[in-house]
């Protein structure tokens, strides 16, 4: 805990100041410290320690205020310590901090769920229930896809992520350093090609066909369809690179999953919360996903996921058969009731539109004057640029010019199957100016080579 004065929240100065080097001296201190104490399996993007948030910055232990790309990976959306947040919490910490809601219930539990059975896509019957991750809600997903069918197989896709348990490493598909020595996983996993515009071998134009007559194909030849509890994805893979299915390719999967009786699963763990200037990803195509799966951007960092379904899926499991000790946590379900409202009285979905005509239109440009970046994709506040070496597909590592963005005071995120992409997730509260002078810092890192 800090012991500066200052709050966090968005009262904190916008402003980029670099009083030391990054990482300062007493981030070095508290880092070696961590590395005696903390096993290196928990890597660090950008070793300096936080004392203070808000906005678009995150102030560190030396007081250095760094522009933040990163929003802790897409969870601070509404900004850290947002107000609506934090004055919520500060009254539930107060009151109650668990009983756990299996063993006595509390209403914010419930009115969280019934938020997010109002506002994920679809107006059919459907019903929520709330664990405490991301990897948590899609392992879930899945027991509920499998018991409600009957049927076994999961098909997932090139690029995905969908977290680190036995369950969800299986399901993710890059080898290092998610799955390297964990093994055996999980059985019945299955996985078919994505339509990945910038990569996909005949060119954009014919992937999302292509790829969905692939995908279609493993289903068919490899599985058979009847075998199929669930069809899981990212409407935008994270992870992976912010790859952006080719349109029609979703649309197509869904069709065939409902002619199959294959439960649609939409991992919106990342995409989910007014981030890609839509609430919901899915909504960009239209998509009904048969079950949603939430978390980060919900509850503005408190640990909190939800899986959100058709009301027929989620009823036919037992009395007993989903739960857990944390799961909806009266802190975490308050802090998601302040999101809500602040993603609706702040316009946060217009906010996201507006970053990413920001972002995109300085990308582009740059894309036009840097041969390096090959390629600028994504929507809203979540956009990505792919590097690659001049006129090829073959991918130039991220890392080194992320670094040279921290030493700059901006805090960039790389991503991507081949550690080729540099992704950009500011807070959805970002000021332009921030947003403006990141991008500057960007170009001045690219342009170093
Ligand atoms: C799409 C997606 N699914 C699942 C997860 C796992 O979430 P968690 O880290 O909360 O378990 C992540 C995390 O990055 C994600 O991006």
């Amino acid at each position: 805990m800090s012991t500066a004065t200052t709050q966090g929240g968005p009262e904190l100065p916008q402003e980029r100041r670099l009083v030391t080097e990054i990482p300062g001296p007493r981030s070095r201190e508290l880092f070696a410290r961590k590395q005696s104490a903390v096993p290196p399996g928990i890597g660090t993007t950008l070793p300096v320690f936080v004392t203070h948030a808000g906005g678009g910055v995150v102030v560190d232990a030396d007081g250095n205020s760094l522009i933040d790309f990163g929003s802790g990976i897409a969870v601070t959306s509404v900004g850290n310590a947002a107000p609506r947040v934090v004055e919520r919490v500060r009254r539930q910490v107060a009151d109650f901090t668990h009983t756990c809601f299996m063993v006595t219930p509390y209403e914010s539990y419930v009115a969280v769920c019934e938020k997010l059975n109002a506002l994920t896509p679809g107006d059919h019957d459907k019903r929520t229930f709330l664990v405490n991750s991301g990897a948590e809600a899609v392992e879930n997903a899945v027991k509920v896809a499998r018991h409600a069918t009957g049927r076994q197989a999961v098909v997932v896709f090139e690029h995905g992520y969908h977290g680190r348990t036995l369950l969800t490493m299986t399901l993710t598909a890059k080898n290092m350093p998610y799955k390297q020595g964990f093994g055996p996983f999980a059985p019945e996993v299955y996985r078919a090609p994505l339509a990945y515009p910038f990569r996909w071998p005949t060119g954009p134009d014919a992937c999302a066909e292509e790829a969905a007559a692939q995908a279609i194909d493993v289903i068919d030849k490899q599985i058979g369809a009847e075998n199929v509890a669930a069809v899981l994805i990212e409407p935008i893979a994270g992870e992976g690179g912010f790859v952006v299915p080719a349109r029609g390719f979703l649309p197509r999967i869904l069709e065939f999953c409902r002619a199959n009786g294959i439960v649609f699963i939409a991992d919106e763990v990342q995409t989910g919360f007014a981030r890609t200037g839509d609430l919901f990803a899915c909504e960009d195509e239209g998509i009904v996903p048969d079950i949603i799966c939430t978390a980060k951007g919900i509850a503005g960092g408190l640990p909190l996921a939800g899986v959100t379904g058709r009301a027929d899926l989620l009823d036919s499991v037992h009395v007993g058969g989903l739960g857990g000790t944390y799961g909806g946590n009266p802190l975490a379900c308050e802090a998601a009731l302040g999101v809500l409202e602040t993603i609706e009285q702040d316009k946060l979905v217009e906010r996201a539109r507006h970053i990413g005509e920001i972002m995109l239109a300085r990308l582009e440009a740059l894309k036009e004057r840097y041969p390096i970046v090959g390629d600028v994709r994504g929507r809203g506040a979540m956009v990505a640029i792919e590097l690659v070496k001049p006129g090829t597909k073959e991918p130039v590592p991220a890392g080194p010019i992320a670094a040279r963005c921290h030493a700059e005071g901006l805090l960039v995120l790389t991503a991507g199957t081949y550690g080729n992409v540099l992704r950009f997730l500011p807070p959805l509260v970002m000021p332009d100016h921030l947003l403006e002078e990141g991008l500057s810092i960007l170009e001045r890192a690219i342009s170093q080579g």
